[in-house]
């Protein structure tokens, strides 16, 4: 039978947006290395494949409505590759992902930085590659605005192929260290290469050895054709959010189809969209769980969640129906939420927190069966090859998936007992890489 993988996306103090406020959660925990630790050796006992960060290049979101931004916990967090090779002396097998971006970064640093932490970790490094979109994130390197989307996708495209590049500089028997003869390494093994392209231009080789997996894991988050032909033709894992399971059938066969043509086969390109579970011995339980989180969300926060779409709606009673959009600056991306609201009766309350709890991601609550069922359902549903975990709040989340969720998985055979490799290339099934 073919099993599920697991990732944990690991991040701050968890992806509810109250969770640093909920009383199990330790509330300076995202600039804690004790937090991360606890949380990466509670997944490892899990046996998750790997550990997942994403990032951000900035505090997002505006100060609106006015004191919203003063109440988030976002603004606060530690930078994730120096954070996860941290976390690398402190684990022994689960994979260390971070997020990395290309409309940021020169190529040859990131290379280097993802090819160090796969060496700190025996080979359990893996690159989320991301391409910023955020306005903030512009303004911290010189731009006003996100470079347009076109460009940001070419350049990523190019991004990836030079670090892959640089990555493959260095036969893995390159290195000879022979005292005897004073060869450290053999020249015939060493590759320059000396591109020139559009956006960079980079004469390598990297000064460091081939990774212990031939080459760390390269992830991508992005959902458009553009984003689509990149991850078919160099992603190892695609990470996504989707709702339904017709959405995500969809997704999947998309980008599964366009392995052939790049010469690979279905087995080489893993689909793991986001899943939030929220578990309890009983439904009552669980549901019991979801609402107390639900009651922390500071209103201001749930008026912020909502102002990019609907505008500043802190002059209307939050118990009260949602307001027309009437600004043009909101109407068209306020349109789909303004139904949802009509339709379902919510009032302004009730809207933020539907919308509050997954990010976007799935939201399955339930009992250990009922979250199984979902994963199960999905994967052979050929909608998922795994599923990256979102946690409400960390680390009780992760401690109620892993106690109860786990064990069911592992009765039905779909994820491992114990780790029978050494490097993430190993947990997740992938073929060692090179160019
Ligand atoms: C599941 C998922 C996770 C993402 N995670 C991040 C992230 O951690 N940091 C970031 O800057 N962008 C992140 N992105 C944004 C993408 O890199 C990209 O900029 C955005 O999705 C727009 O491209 P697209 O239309 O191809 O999806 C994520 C996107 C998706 C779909």
């Amino acid at each position: 039978m073919k099993q599920i993988k697991l990732g944990l996306s690991a991040w701050r103090m968890g992806y509810h947006i109250a969770a640093w406020r909920h009383p199990s959660v330790q509330p300076d925990g995202s600039m804690d290395l004790s937090h991360f630790k606890a949380v990466a050796q509670a997944a490892e006992r899990y046996r998750f494949d790997l550990i997942f960060m994403p990032d951000e290049l900035a505090i997002r979101g505006e100060d609106n409505p006015e004191g919203a931004r003063s109440r988030g916990s976002h603004v606060a967090e530690l930078e994730p590759i120096t954070l996860l090779s941290a976390l690398a002396a402190l684990t022994q097998h689960v994979g260390l992902v971070s997020t990395g971006s290309t409309t940021y970064a020169e190529p040859y640093n990131t290379a280097r930085q993802f090819l160090s932490l796969d060496h700190l970790s025996n080979g359990r490094a893996g690159w989320n590659v991301v391409t910023s979109w955020g306005k903030e994130d512009a303004l911290n390197f010189g731009h006003l605005a996100a470079p347009d989307y076109n460009l940001r996708y070419e350049r990523a495209s190019e991004f990836v192929d030079v670090v892959r590049g640089l990555w493959n500089s260095w036969d893995a028997d390159a290195f000879l260290r022979d005292k005897e003869s004073g060869l450290f390494f053999d020249p015939q093994k060493m590759h320059v290469l000396d591109h020139k392209g559009d956006h960079f231009n980079v004469r390598g080789p990297l000064h460091m050895a081939r990774s212990p997996q031939g080459e760390p894991v390269i992830f991508f988050a992005g959902d458009s054709e553009a984003g689509r032909d990149v991850a078919a033709r160099a992603a190892d894992v695609v990470f996504t959010a989707k709702q339904t399971l017709e959405d995500a059938q969809a997704f999947y066969a998309s980008v599964k189809g366009r392995l052939a043509a790049n010469g690979r086969t279905e087995d080489e390109l893993l689909i793991m969209p986001g899943l939030m579970p929220i578990v309890g011995r009983t439904r009552e339980e669980a549901e019991a769980k979801h609402e107390a989180l639900q009651n922390l969300i500071d209103p201001l926060i749930g008026l912020a969640s909502l102002y990019d779409r609907l505008g500043d709606l802190s002059d209307y009673d939050l118990d009260g129906p949602v307001p027309e959009p009437k600004d043009p600056a909101f109407r068209s991306r306020a349109e789909v939420i303004y139904k949802l609201a009509q339709k379902e009766g919510y009032t302004i309350r009730q809207l933020y927190m539907a919308l509050a709890s997954g990010r976007g991601h799935r939201v399955v609550i339930g009992t250990a069966e009922d979250v199984a069922d979902a994963m199960q359902e999905w994967q052979e549903g050929r909608a998922a090859d795994g599923f990256n975990i979102i946690p409400t709040h960390l680390p009780e989340a992760l401690d109620d998936f892993g106690t109860l969720v786990i064990p069911e998985l592992q009765r039905r055979g779909l994820v491992r007992t114990e780790y029978d490799g050494t490097s993430l290339r190993d947990n997740l099934g992938l073929p060692k890489r090179g160019l």
